[in-house]
């Protein structure tokens, strides 16, 4: 086969798996969860917003000294692969672009976000605040 014509079928098979990635079911439940909860809290809600996720996520916060921002351990451009700040272990990237598996277990998602919320921003993150962050990662 033609080298070019190996290149269009592999960029095929990976477009397709984008594609796949970003319309995880699970992902989506937890993502309408959270969309359920936003509205019960506040009947104005009117959808996400991946720019006030990229906030959130970028920071800088004033709770936490040395972690300023999510991307302190998730880094700055979420498709790469994170480095815990204190630990140096490395965490696979957040971006669903770069890492299919994310936000797809409701438990793990809602662990996190109950830890990391409270150590970088200093108070749990509503539901508006998860699914923003989601939104983000989502686009990336
Ligand atoms: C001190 C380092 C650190 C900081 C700062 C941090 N996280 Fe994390 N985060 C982790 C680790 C470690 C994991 C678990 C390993 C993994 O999921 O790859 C994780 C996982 C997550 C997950 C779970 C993803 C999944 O697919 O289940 C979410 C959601 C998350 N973080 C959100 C945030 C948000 C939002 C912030 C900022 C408010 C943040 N994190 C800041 C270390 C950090």
């Amino acid at each position: 086969m033609r080298p070019g014509l190996l290149l269009l079928l592999g960029l095929l098979v990976l477009s397709q798996g984008a594609r796949a990635a970003a319309q995880d079911p699970r992902r989506d439940g937890i993502l309408a969860d959270y969309a359920a909860a936003a509205r019960a809290d506040d009947p104005a809600f009117a959808g996400f917003s991946a720019e006030r996720g990229r906030a959130i996520y970028l920071g800088p916060h004033q709770a936490n000294a040395d972690f300023p921002a999510c991307a302190t351990c998730h880094t700055d451009d979420p498709r790469r692969t994170g480095q815990h700040a204190k630990t140096g272990r490395p965490i696979e990237p957040m971006a669903v672009s770069a890492n299919p598996a994310r936000f797809t277990d409701a438990a793990a998602v809602e662990k996190r976000f109950g830890r990391d919320c409270r150590s970088i921003l200093g108070r749990v993150c509503t539901a508006r605040d998860k699914g923003d962050v989601l939104t983000f990662l989502i686009s990336q």
